[in-house]
């Protein structure tokens, strides 16, 4: 069984040279980006090899398709198509998964009745610096002619 080296946490794990890494990875409890589940057709799930490139197995079409023949440039491959035949390093910083560090803060009963008060104050304040309106918003009647004397003697 070939030993993987997984940085940046430094994990040793034993991996079967008939399977994907992808799937024994998972079944380790080590994390991998996927949307696809292993099929190589998202391209989240790349793993870049630091060192014994030369255990690991052929890159198939599949994974040519999607990453392109570039692996002796970036190093990176689909961890759903590689099996390792012999020791290997690989680097999975980019598939950690952020921390929740924010913590959500609540307001005290007392803090929130208080700046629901100066909220109030403060509109009131703006009510009292409005100018008044003169005069309403409604619409004037028509005036009726037919009742008005003037109108009828002419
Ligand atoms: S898991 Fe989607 S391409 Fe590998």
């Amino acid at each position: 069984m070939p030993k993987i080296r997984i940085l940046p946490k430094d994990i040793v794990v034993d991996v079967d040279s008939e399977q994907d890494l992808f799937a024994q990875l998972k079944e380790k409890g080590i994390h991998i980006n996927s949307t696809c589940g292993g099929c190589a057709s998202c391209a989240r799930c790349t793993i870049t090899v630091v060192e014994g490139e030369e255990n690991l197995n052929e890159i198939p079409f599949e994974e040519k398709q999607l990453l392109g023949n570039v692996f002796h440039i970036t190093k990176e491959r689909l961890a759903c198509q590689t099996k390792a035949s012999g020791p290997i390093t690989i680097d999975i910083s980019m598939h950690e998964q952020p921390k929740k560090t924010s913590v959500v803060k609540r307001r005290k009963k007392e803090e929130v009745t208080k700046i629901i008060s100066e909220r109030i104050e403060k509109s009131k304040e703006k009510r009292k610096e409005r100018p008044k309106k003169l005069g309403g918003s409604r619409k004037p009647r028509a005036f009726d002619y037919k009742d008005d004397k003037e109108f009828q003697d002419e």
